[in-house]
């Protein structure tokens, strides 16, 4: 992985995390749309991916993907694992190649999640572990929202509840947000955007952070 590290960096990856009913899955589509229209060549994407283990995660959280013999949901290390595994096929079929050709790559939650939302039942020590290959984003958006604010919109967007869904799990992994911050936040680029805005007041703070790194970029080669 190391050789594709060093030459897999001339577009631009950005990463959005927070709650779910943060909004991020809104921010990413907004985001895009306002970088197409200034000429960037733009690939959205997600975790859990569309590769195959990312849809075997989808069907655990949904509760279609269970133990034999009524042994309930799978174990929380094995739902980690996987987590981790579709980070590896997802960096390999889809992200990769986008920033090898230079497009600039929003991606819907990454590692953080998984220290966020597997460190509320796991070590992070260990989440963390199983995650380095995952090469880290060169920029993370937290869309933070109080929990409570986040539970409300879930209830607007009904649907049923997803394994990490109620209300005192997110609760948890909320502050496990807060830990996986203050331990990522030294070493890679995060910034906190204040979710509880509107919509638009949110994506404009994003964007800000987005062409200051973007505009870095530009400057990077312009030197060389
Ligand atoms: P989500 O973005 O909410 O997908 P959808 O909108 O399709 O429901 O992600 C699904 C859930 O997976 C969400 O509750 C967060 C969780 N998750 C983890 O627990 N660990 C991870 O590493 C990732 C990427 C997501």
């Amino acid at each position: 992985m190391s050789a594709v590290k060093r030459t897999a960096r001339r577009g631009r990856f950005i990463v959005l995390e927070g709650l779910d009913g943060a909004g991020t899955t809104t921010q990413v589509e907004r985001l895009a749309a306002v970088l197409r229209a200034e000429g960037h060549a733009v690939l959205t994407t997600r975790e859990p991916s569309d590769g195959p283990v990312g849809v075997m995660i989808r069907q655990a959280l949904t509760g279609r993907l269970v133990l034999p013999r009524g042994a309930g949901p799978l174990a929380p290390e094995t739902l980690a694992l996987l987590f981790a595994a579709d980070r590896t096929d997802h960096l390999k079929a889809r992200v990769l190649p986008a920033l090898e050709e230079g497009q600039v790559v929003l991606c819907d939650r990454y590692v953080l999640s998984s220290l966020a939302y597997q460190g509320a039942s796991l070590p992070m020590a260990w989440v963390e572990e199983i995650n380095r290959h995952a090469m880290p984003a060169d920029l993370t958006l937290f869309v933070g929202v109080a929990p409570e604010v986040a539970a409300r919109r879930r209830a607007a967007r009904g649907g049923p509840e997803e394994l990490f869904e109620a209300d005192e799990a997110q609760r948890r992994i909320a502050r496990q947000y807060e830990a996986a911050l203050r331990r990522r936040g030294k070493g890679e680029r995060v910034v906190r955007l204040d979710g509880s805005q509107s919509v638009e007041a949110v994506t404009a703070e994003a964007l800000e952070e987005v062409r200051r790194l973007l505009g870095r970029k530009r400057a990077g080669r312009a030197s060389r």
